[in-house]
């Protein structure tokens, strides 16, 4: 690691993996000026060679291993999700600070191993969830704090996308439970049941079905998966995700909170800046149309990629301040724990049947228990 003080700061950063949502990256540390890529690595030593020329980057490697040779302050990982302990593990032993994409691990024994790795180290471990920087999603997040929503008591996750047969089709590691890890949960909703958890606090209970639907020919994992989600706080949740949907229709992610206030979070088209559609709060409702006529929702993913751009600036601009003044990154290892172990949760509920429980489903703390509803024997099935 480069030895450095408070004032002159300033970081070596290495890219692992050279695919779609490394450009990103690139772009998002160019943007800082207290930091130097100096190398790129990618198991396809074209794909890094062509990645340094078109960047300016100095070295291009095809392991991780002569990645962080180069004298790393940081590793910015961006390798498909099933290798990301490995990167992870060798950053934190050579002592390098790593931002990982999500999800953080396709288990839970290998994030728990990441973060404990880092932690051991004493190296940050950021994971990578940017919508968590759109101002639409700060400003919920605000509400929540400052009481205009206060507790949420009640959401829905709504996560109806589409990708057409070649996303799964052209690379090898998508689409497989052994590569991917899981389908439209693992890869496309934990975003939003990052920003479910990160607004309704610790989980209780899991109940989820999974199913594929459209995708059967070209993947062994989900396309769609439903589930209800019960917090310790007392609040519910449904989540609805698939990628069987076409035209796309986007994300909506809708809160109430225990004031009664709801605020509801759109992105669309995917990848666009999600922004407040509805904002109920104070006696009055202001509403955006969610879907206006004639849109055409089936984006390409480099334009939903080249959109997320500024929010990936936002959170590797705070990963460098977390760096810069020696406290956490906004977004924890520990926390993209939460997010996998509901999905999983999902996969698990599914198997079996039925739902999995983290902790004892309160009574309902979010509402006295004298004037919760309480269901008859006789309407029970
Ligand atoms: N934050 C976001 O919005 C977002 C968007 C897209 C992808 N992602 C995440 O980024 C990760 C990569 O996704 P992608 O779409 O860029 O995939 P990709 O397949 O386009 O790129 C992955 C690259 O990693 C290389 N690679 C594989 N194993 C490697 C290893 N051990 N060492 C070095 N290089 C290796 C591959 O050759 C490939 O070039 C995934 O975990 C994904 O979930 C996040």
């Amino acid at each position: 690691m480069t030895p450095s003080t408070a004032a002159s700061r300033s970081y070596r950063v290495g890219i692992a993996g050279c695919g779609a949502i490394s450009r990103n990256h690139l772009e998002a540390f160019r943007a800082m000026e207290n930091v130097e890529i100096v190398g790129v690595c990618d198991v396809d030593p074209d794909r890094a060679r062509a990645t340094a020329a078109e960047w300016g980057v100095p070295a291009a490697v095809t392991t991780v291993d002569e990645l962080l040779a180069l004298g790393l302050d940081i590793v910015s990982v961006c390798t498909p999700h099933p290798t990301h302990e490995d990167v992870v593990l060798k950053a934190a032993a050579a002592g390098v600070h790593a931002l990982c994409e999500k999800p953080i691990a396709t288990r839970l024994d290998a994030a728990e191993r990441m973060v404990a790795a880092c932690e051991e180290a004493g190296v940050r471990l950021g994971v990578l969830f940017q919508r968590r920087f759109w101002p639409a999603s700060q400003k919920i997040r605000a509400a929540i704090d400052d009481g205009t929503l206060g507790r949420p008591i009640l959401a829905q996750c709504s996560v109806m996308l589409h990708r057409a047969p070649e996303y799964y089709s052209k690379d090898a590691w998508r689409g497989t439970w052994e590569n991917d890890g899981g389908g439209v949960l693992m890869t496309q909703a934990v975003h939003y049941i990052d920003l479910l958890q990160w607004y309704l606090g610790e989980v209780a209970e899991v109940y989820g079905r999974i199913n594929t639907y459209r995708h059967g020919e070209n993947i062994e994992v989900e396309d769609s998966a439903t589930a209800v989600i019960t917090f310790t706080s007392g609040a519910m949740a449904t989540v609805e995700a698939s990628t069987a949907v076409s035209p796309n229709l986007g994300i909506q992610l809708r809160i109430t909170g225990e004031t009664g206030a709801s605020a509801s979070l759109t992105e669309f088209p995917e990848g666009s800046d999600g922004r407040l559609d509805l904002w109920a709060a104070g006696g009055t409702i202001a509403v955006e149309p969610v879907h206006p006529e004639g849109v055409d929702g089936n984006v390409d993913l480099s334009t939903i990629n080249g959109q997320l751009v500024p929010h990936h600036t936002s959170q590797v601009r705070d990963f460098i301040r977390a760096l810069d003044t020696g406290t956490e990154p906004a977004i924890t290892g520990r926390d993209a724990v939460k997010s996998l172990r509901i999905l999983l949760a999902v996969y698990e509920s599914s198997r079996t049947g039925r739902p999995v429980r983290f902790a004892e489903p309160p009574v309902s703390a979010a509402i006295a228990p004298e004037t919760r509803a309480k269901v008859p024997a006789e309407a029970a099935v």
